[in-house]
C-alpha cells in the first residue's frame, strides 16, 4: 500500500522552493542587526575585523522553531508530511548535527526518527526498533545518563522542547519518539 504517493514529488518541489527563496520566510528577529553600534570611538571601521557573525543562515533561523500556522491535530495526513518535510526535518537535521556532527552530520532523514518501516507504518510514532527509554527517575534512567551522556541532556533539553514547540504540543515527552523500556 503506497498512503503517500506525492511524496517523492513534494519533496523535490520543496527543495526547489528552498533553494530558490534563499529564507525568504525569516522572522522578524532576523531583521535585527548586532553588529553592535555604540559609539566606542572607533569610528564605523568595525569591518576590519572578522565579524563574530554566528548566523549561517540555517534552517533554525530561517524557519524559526515555533509552532505549525494550522494546529496538528487539525492536519490531515498530506498536510502532516508537508510540515515534516518544510520544517520539522530541515529544523532537526541541523539541531543533530550541531550537537554530534560525527554521528548526526550526514545521513539524516525521515528514517532518522520514523525508522526504516516508517512507509510501511504511515509514520506512525514511535518506531518499534527506536532505543527504548526507561521510566524517568528509575535506576535504569540513571545507568541511561551514565551510557548516553550529553545525548541524553541534549534529548532532554533541546529535542524534546523543540518537537513540542514545533507541533504546538505542550506536554511533550521521550515517548513520543522512543518506545517505554519494560
Ligand atoms: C525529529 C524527528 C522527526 C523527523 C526527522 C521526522 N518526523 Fe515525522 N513525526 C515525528 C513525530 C514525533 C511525529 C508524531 C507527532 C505527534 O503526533 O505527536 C511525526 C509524525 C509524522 C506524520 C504524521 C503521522 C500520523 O500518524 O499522523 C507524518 C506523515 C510524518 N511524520 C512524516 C515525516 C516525513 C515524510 C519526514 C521526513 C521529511 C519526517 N516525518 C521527519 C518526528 C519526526
Ligand atoms: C522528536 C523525537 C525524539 C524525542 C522527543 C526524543 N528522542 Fe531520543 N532520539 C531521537 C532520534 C531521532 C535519535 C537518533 C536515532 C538514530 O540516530 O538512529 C535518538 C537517540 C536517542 C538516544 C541514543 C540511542 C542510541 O542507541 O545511541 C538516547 C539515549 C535517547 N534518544 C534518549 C531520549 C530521551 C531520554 C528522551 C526524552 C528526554 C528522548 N530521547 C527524546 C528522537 C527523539
Amino acid at each position: 500500500m503506497m498512503p503517500y504517493p506525492f511524496r517523492a514529488s513534494l519533496f523535490a518541489a520543496l527543495l526547489l522552493a528552498l533553494a530558490s527563496c534563499g529564507g525568504g520566510d525569516t522572522t522578524a528577529e532576523g531583521d535585527e542587526l548586532s553588529e553592535g553600534g555604540e559609539d566606542d570611538g572607533w569610528g564605523d571601521d568595525w569591518d576590519d575585523e572578522d565579524p563574530e557573525v554566528e548566523s549561517h543562515h540555517g534552517a533554525v533561523e530561517s524557519l524559526g522553531i515555533s509552532g505549525p500556522d494550522q494546529p496538528w491535530d487539525d492536519m490531515n495526513a498530506e498536510e502532516r508530511e508537508w510540515y515534516m518535510i518544510g520544517k520539522v526535518l530541515p529544523i532537526m537535521k541541523e539541531l543533530f548535527a550541531e550537537h554530534d556532527a560525527d554521528r548526526w552530520g550526514s545521513g539524516y532523514g525521515c528514517e532518522t526518527c520514523h525508522g526504516d518501516d516508517m512507509q510501511a507504518r504511515e509514520y506512525a510514532m514511535p518506531p518499534t526498533a527506536s532505543y527504548r527509554v526507561p521510566e524517568p527517575g528509575s535506576a535504569a534512567w540513571t545507568s541511561m545518563e551514565g551510557i548516553f551522556g550529553e545525548t541524553v541532556t541534549f534529548m532532554a533539553e533541546t529535542v524534546t522542547p523543540t518537537m513540542g514547540t514545533l507541533l504546538g504540543e505542550e506536554e511533550y515527552t521521550c515517548f513520543h519518539c522512543h518506545p517505554r523500556a519494560e
